[in-house]
């Protein structure tokens, strides 16, 4: 019988508009391999990328991973982890013409690639690949005991899923190449301080603080939502100048959608606006 490497859940979300949103939780889960990323990993967030942008129902998508199995009669206890990284046992004997096609077309691509909201919930390792699942979502919330790393430099490797980019844009220069170059960890205080991570929270309030965030923005307008996430997005590929401008023709366009009208009126009287998503 082959694992269920990734378990899918969609919440419910209290008082959406359009109603019926729910948050599509994704569960990396290979807890005895501290969730490490295989092929069927990458297959499955494949899979679930294409159903979220297709299904108006998902307003946010919340990826974790499975808490650590039971302690068998005499094992050792496993770490929690988001997810240690690609799984390292494919690696081993493959060359540049076994792995080319496979990462080229790859889970953290999707991720990022998505045009709703994406949350990582860390708790525990996220290294190599899980430090690069992190990045590749628009918004990290981690326990105080989340570690972030790139350790591939110790495999004679580089990150390979985004890592040395996304780190370095949202880390800066520096940060991004002692991470890179000395594969060392970092906690989940310093990754706060860095802006690796959003908010850092107890372990037992990691998912409620995760869920809150969630909460918050799938009540929004999924509509207004991908254009914002579009806008700020385009903030890493053009110049300054360019982005202004391509902010405020997102910014005008919004004047002609049906809840720019609800969200204004619903102020201008006090009352809650009832998106229609258009
Ligand atoms: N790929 C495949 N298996 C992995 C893995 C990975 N990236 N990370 C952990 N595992 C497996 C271990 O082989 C071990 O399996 P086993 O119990 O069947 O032997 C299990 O997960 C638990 O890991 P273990 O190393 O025993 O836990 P630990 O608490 O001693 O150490 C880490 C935890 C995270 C420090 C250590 O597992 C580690 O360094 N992992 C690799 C991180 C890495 O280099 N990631 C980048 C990959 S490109």
């Amino acid at each position: 019988m082959t694992e269920n490497v990734l378990l899918v859940e969609d919440i419910p979300v209290d008082d959406s508009s359009p109603s019926g949103g729910v948050i599509s939780i994704w569960t990396l889960n290979r807890p005895s391999k501290l969730n490490a990323l295989n092929q069927e990993s990458h297959a499955a967030i494949k899979e679930q990328c294409a159903r979220a942008e297709a299904e108006d129902s998902i307003r946010v998508v919340m990826i974790r991973g499975a808490a650590p199995p039971p302690v068998e009669d005499g094992g050792r206890a496993k770490p929690a982890a988001f997810a240690a990284g690609a799984d390292i046992s494919e690696f081993a004997g493959k060359s540049s013409d076994d792995v080319r096609d496979f990462f080229a077309n790859n889970a953290w691509e999707a991720v990022w690639n998505l045009s709703k909201p994406t949350i990582a919930m860390v708790d525990g390792f996220a290294l190599g690949g899980g430090t690069e699942l992190a990045l590749a979502c628009d918004i990290r919330v981690a326990s105080s005991r989340a570690k972030f790393g790139q350790p591939e430099i110790n495999l004679g490797l580089i990150p390979g899923g985004g890592g040395t980019q996304r780190l370095c844009r949202l880390l800066g220069y520096g940060k991004a190449m002692e991470m890179t170059l000395t594969g060392e960890m970092v906690g989940a205080e310093d990754a706060l301080r860095l802006g690796l991570v959003n908010k850092v929270v107890e372990p037992k309030d990691l998912e409620d603080a995760a869920m809150q965030m969630a909460e918050v923005i799938a009540r929004k307008s999924p509509y207004t939502v991908k254009v914002a996430k579009r806008a700020v997005r385009a903030s890493l590929d053009l110049p300054f100048t360019e982005g202004v401008l391509a902010e405020r023709s997102e910014f005008v366009a919004l004047f002609d959608t049906e809840d720019k009208e609800i969200g204004v009126q619903a102020f201008l009287e006090r009352g809650e606006a009832e998106w229609v998503g258009r």
